[in-house]
């Protein structure tokens, strides 16, 4: 979708003021194009919208795991949610103090664990009993203080999104079920090395109503109330993006509204991903060849479910529109926007409404930027993209991470 910082001037697209065309003449397609502006300004629209509960706010670095995003987001104050050692190694790489980790995930191994409390992370949000035991001994083993940890209650709510995203209802791998939750609480003392000191919940991502959100922090407060010390909620993620015009999701301010009534005494964290860098990222593609093929308008472009999986993994739709407008926008055509992978789920769109492209057009991938480079792979030996960033000055842009080399794709392999 487009907005302030991902707009056009006259008929061509911009990234705040660097026109798409000029980066993609520099670096070539396909090509990740990221505004650090947009990103610290979704910030800012989401400590607005929690205002009422002043949450801490840690990004959830799964959704965009560049090293330049998340010393954008700490240096304005955020702290980060990582579910695996890579990303608390990436966390700390860019500066970010241990106490703003919270580290989350369904299956943390020992070794995980064990870093992570060498490395003094500030939160585990626990899924499972015997990871709390993990935790216990493993602080126990190497004379630690006692870790603080939140247990991720699965309140049995189904959550108004995609059913890959949803996490919250009672089949779901994620969480602990209610009676677990209160069973733990109730037997605490039995785990002298960790401070058992929060909530978690996390229903899903791109959530779609703010009821099933509300619920659920009613769920978990139930869970809490014989215990009037623990004063650490953590709601997760899940706020919703706007992927095309016609998408009616809730605001952030009606998700602010939903929950800060119930929370007024309690310390909040919030664990945004989506919310914070999806409309701040295009993917720039170009168009290889036009075929017409059972009646099907057809391009074939350099972008492919390598480069971005979401088409193909959960049907998403993202916007595909061209970087230089057509000055005869009245022949468009419904196309399929394709990639050159051997898959025929390998489509970054179906449907969409373009003029006529020549080769070598230049198209944008729009709400790109959360679980899009991240997702990527080398699948038919594909080089993974590289990442531009457009500073906050709005003006100057630089390369973030290189396009991976011939010899990246080979390096980790012994023959
Ligand atoms: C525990 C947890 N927190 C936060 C997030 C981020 O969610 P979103 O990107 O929808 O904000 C996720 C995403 O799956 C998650 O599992």
């Amino acid at each position: 979708m487009l907005n302030d910082s991902i707009h056009y001037v006259q008929s061509e697209l911009y990234c705040d003021d660097v026109p798409v065309s000029a980066i993609a003449a520099d670096i070539g397609t396909p090509v990740y194009i990221y505004s650090l502006k947009r990103i610290l300004d979704n910030l800012q629209r989401i400590r607005t919208a929690f205002a009422d509960v002043n949450p801490h706010i840690h990004y959830s670095a799964k959704a965009n795991a560049n090293l330049t995003i998340l010393r954008t987001l700490i240096n304005a104050g955020a702290g980060i949610d990582a579910v695996s050692a890579g990303e608390i190694h990436k966390a700390l790489l860019v500066g970010t103090k241990p106490e703003d980790i919270v580290f989350a995930g369904v299956g943390k191994t020992r070794n995980e664990i064990r870093y992570a409390l060498e490395q003094n992370v500030g939160w585990f949000n626990v899924e499972n009993a015997l990871e709390l035991q993990h935790i216990n001994d493993l602080t126990a083993e190497l004379k630690r203080e006692p870790a603080r940890v939140a247990l991720r209650l699965n309140p049995d709510i189904t959550a108004a999104t995609h059913r890959y995203i949803a996490t919250g209802h009672k089949a779901a791998k994620f969480g602990l079920s209610i009676q677990t939750v209160k069973d733990l609480l109730k037997k605490r003392s039995q785990f002298p090395h960790v401070k058992l000191e929060g909530i978690h919940i996390h229903i899903g991502s791109q959530l779609h109503n703010t009821a099933a959100t509300r619920r659920a922090v009613e769920v978990a407060l139930e869970c809490l109330a014989p215990y009037p010390e623990i004063r650490t909620v953590n709601i997760g993620g899940g706020m919703a993006v706007r992927y095309s015009t016609d998408e009616d999701i809730p605001k952030w301010e009606d998700f602010g509204a939903a929950i800060s009534p119930l929370l007024k005494n309690y310390h909040v964290i919030l664990e945004p991903g989506r919310s914070l860098v999806a409309d701040a990222g295009i993917l720039a593609i170009s168009v290889l060849y036009f075929k017409e093929q059972g009646g099907e308008p057809i391009l074939i472009t350099d972008g492919s479910m390598a480069e971005l999986i979401r088409p193909a993994l959960y049907e998403a739709h993202h916007e595909i529109v061209p970087v230089t407008k057509s000055p005869s926008p009245d022949t468009d055509l419904n196309f399929h926007v394709v990639g050159p992978v051997c898959e025929s789920a390998d489509a970054l769109g179906h449907n969409i409404s373009l003029a006529r492209m020549e080769p070598g057009s230049l198209l944008a991938v729009l709400t790109a930027g959360a679980y899009g480079m991240v997702m990527s792979s080398n699948y038919n030996q594909r080089l993974r993209p590289p990442e531009v960033v457009v500073e906050t000055d709005g003006k100057s842009w630089r390369l973030a991470r290189r396009r991976e080399t011939w010899e990246d794709l080979t390096a980790t392999e012994i023959f």
